[in-house]
């Protein structure tokens, strides 16, 4: 990949917070594919993928079934490499997909890519626990309240978390991968309260030498993820949530390869350079007296709230598609 395509950032384009801004954004970063022919083909291919989801109000749970359905094995090339869901992300499906079935409500905080890397056996940690075992980056320490639209605190409410380590590989991209690393699960406490220690995130690239990295280093384009870190937060009653929190300054922000990131879920991390607020929130010796702070509530909307948003937002697009055709 040539050095101006890992630095190309569109830092003249909007970040993508609604469904529009998606699938704008999704063609305009092909803009300086220097290959006419592939730039036309990707364009339109976007266009009419983004139209058919839009179209058939496309769930998540449709998507990820098909997806599922056209990666069978032998175009899978191993673990967390489906190539089908890779090129629905660089394509901006699947965060198209994202805006169009969690549309924001009230101050609730906001969804996006659930990415690959999610697993089942994440290890259960206390309030304040580590996720991350030692020497896996600079500690981080993570804290908020997990809240209702109202500002209520939801006692209980599951937070899994799963982040890289600091030279950006997730644990499961390791060949002898033992214990889970760099991820935990765990629950709020009765006052809406989480908290725990993990690594500072790092910018790291998605998987370039399949025929999807391939695709958009021919389009121009650099395969990288700005630094975050992953939350999947369920309570009763709640629709669950899916996000990623970014720390700002990150180069990649505005050209994320998937389209993840939105204003709200940019952070500012602080630093903290004591010793003894280091050993106050649990971190040992060994870790050192530095930390950065990362401090987020996080919003659930209600399942009623969430689906009233949805069947508003498929209504204004319907209408703005009738508008459309009425105009040809
Ligand atoms: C991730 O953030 O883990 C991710 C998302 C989409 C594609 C690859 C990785
Ligand atoms: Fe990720």
């Amino acid at each position: 990949m040539s050095k101006i395509n890992e630095h190309k950032t569109f830092d003249d384009l909007p970040l993508p917070d609604t469904d529009a801004i998606v699938s704008s954004n999704a063609r305009i970063v092909n803009r300086d594919c220097p290959d006419p022919r592939l730039k036309f083909l990707t364009d339109t291919l976007v266009r009419h993928l983004h139209d058919y989801v839009r179209e058939t109000n496309l769930t998540t749970a449709e998507w990820i079934s098909s997806l599922r359905r056209f990666s069978p094995r032998s175009l899978t090339l191993g673990h967390s490499r489906q190539e089908f869901i890779l090129l629905s992300d660089v394509l901006g499906v699947s965060a198209l997909v994202d805006a169009l079935n969690h549309p924001k409500v009230g101050d609730s905080t906001e969804s996006t890519v659930l990415g690959p890397f999610f697993t089942e056996d994440a290890p259960e940690v206390n309030i304040g626990g580590a996720i991350a075992s030692e020497g896996k980056g600079s500690p981080m320490y993570v804290h908020g309240r997990v809240l209702d639209t109202s500002g209520k605190p939801i006692p209980g409410a599951t937070i899994e978390t799963w982040e890289t380590d600091d030279t950006g590989h997730y644990d499961t991209q390791y060949e002898n991968r033992g214990e889970p690393d760099c991820r935990g699960r765990l629950k709020s406490a009765d006052d809406g309260t989480y908290a725990f220690r993990g690594v500072v995130p790092v910018a790291y690239p998605i998987p370039g030498d399949g025929p999807v990295g391939k695709l958009i280093a021919k389009l121009g384009r650099h395969n990288m993820r700005p630094a975050h870190l992953h939350l999947m937060v369920t309570a009763e009653g709640f629709e669950p949530l899916i996000t990623s929190f970014y720390p700002s300054g990150d180069q990649y922000i505005t050209s994320d390869a998937v389209f993840g990131v939105k204003k709200s879920l940019v952070v500012d991390l602080k630093t903290v350079k004591s010793a003894e607020e280091a050993r106050a929130k649990g971190f040992p010796p060994s870790f050192g007296d530095e930390f950065a702070l990362l401090e987020r509530d996080i919003v659930l909307a209600s399942v009623e709230e969430s689906k009233a948003a949805r069947e508003k937002l498929q209504k204004t697009e319907a209408a703005e598609k009738a508008r459309q055709v009425s105009n040809i």
